[in-house]
């Protein structure tokens, strides 16, 4: 197999679409039928406050990040049912995956979705107003349906994020791995090699891990600095445990 046929993307089907029954259309959208692409990984993924923060932190800081977080979490498609609060997170891989699914993904916004690429994903989303707190409305919210990586380096770590290595099939894994030979915990939102009441094992002797992942904690450990944060690495071991509190 030849690199190019490894490309890969992360997709999360976000909470409205799941509210709007729409995931079967958005799977249908993308069946290797339609793009040529195959499945290497999916999960449902009750998404942690660590993991929207992470996910979307090239937009810390800007006004609509807040409701975003709100969004992908799903605390505002269901305020009420947090058992309902999921995303389907998907790893696409093939030739010149990312291009191919945004484009049948379309525009960020559902307005500029329908009138420039009718048809698209995207074009089945609402805008929604973003009020303050005293009912004020100072922007506008895009509900549209569904992630796509942008680029190879944002799919790399996006799905390093959302994924363990064994969440994908062996001979579908091209990013390095690296087997742990040590016991690594997250305790008090600190990572140490010994267990301490109420830490959380991460990764222990022959669990299979990102290289990425692991030089990252070790730098962590010596107080160095990293190419991604702690959060970046052990979001992805608190998927769906509870420990709501990371
Ligand atoms: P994603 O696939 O979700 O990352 O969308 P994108 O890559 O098409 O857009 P981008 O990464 O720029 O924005 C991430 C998300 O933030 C979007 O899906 C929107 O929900 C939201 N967003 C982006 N730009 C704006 C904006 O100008 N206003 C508002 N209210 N929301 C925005
Ligand atoms: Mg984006």
């Amino acid at each position: 197999m030849i690199k190019d046929d490894l490309e890969k993307t992360l997709v999360l089907i976000k909470p409205d679409a799941l509210k709007n029954s729409l995931t079967g259309y958005i799977l249908s959208q993308l069946s290797e039928f339609h793009t040529g692409l195959h499945f290497a990984a999916t999960k449902i993924v009750s998404v942690s406050r660590m993991l929207a923060e992470e996910h979307y932190a090239e937009h810390r800081g800007k006004f609509f990040y807040p409701s975003l977080l709100d969004y992908i979490t799903g605390c505002l498609h269901y305020p009420d049912e947090p058992w309902k609060r999921r995303v389907i997170a998907l790893v696409y891989q093939g030739p010149n995956a990312i291009k191919k699914i945004r484009d049948i993904v379309g525009p960020t916004n559902p307005h500029e979705a329908r009138s420039q690429r009718p048809g698209c994903i995207r074009s089945l989303g609402s805008v929604i107003p973003v009020e303050d707190t005293s009912g004020k409305v100072i922007g506008y919210r895009s509900d549209n349906l569904i992630h796509a990586s942008a680029s190879v380096i944002d799919a790399e770590r996006e799905i390093k994020l959302w994924f363990m290595p064994t969440d994908i099939p062996p001979f579908m894994r091209d990013y390095p791995v690296e087997v742990c030979e040590e016991h690594y915990y997250l305790s008090d939102n600190k990572i140490c090699t010994t267990h301490e009441l109420d830490s959380v094992c991460l990764f222990a002797p022959g669990d299979l891990i990102w290289e990425s992942d692991i030089e990252a904690i070790r730098l962590h450990l010596q107080g160095l600095q990293a190419s991604c944060s702690i959060n970046a690495v052990v979001a992805k071991y608190l998927i769906n445990t509870n420990s709501d509190s990371y």
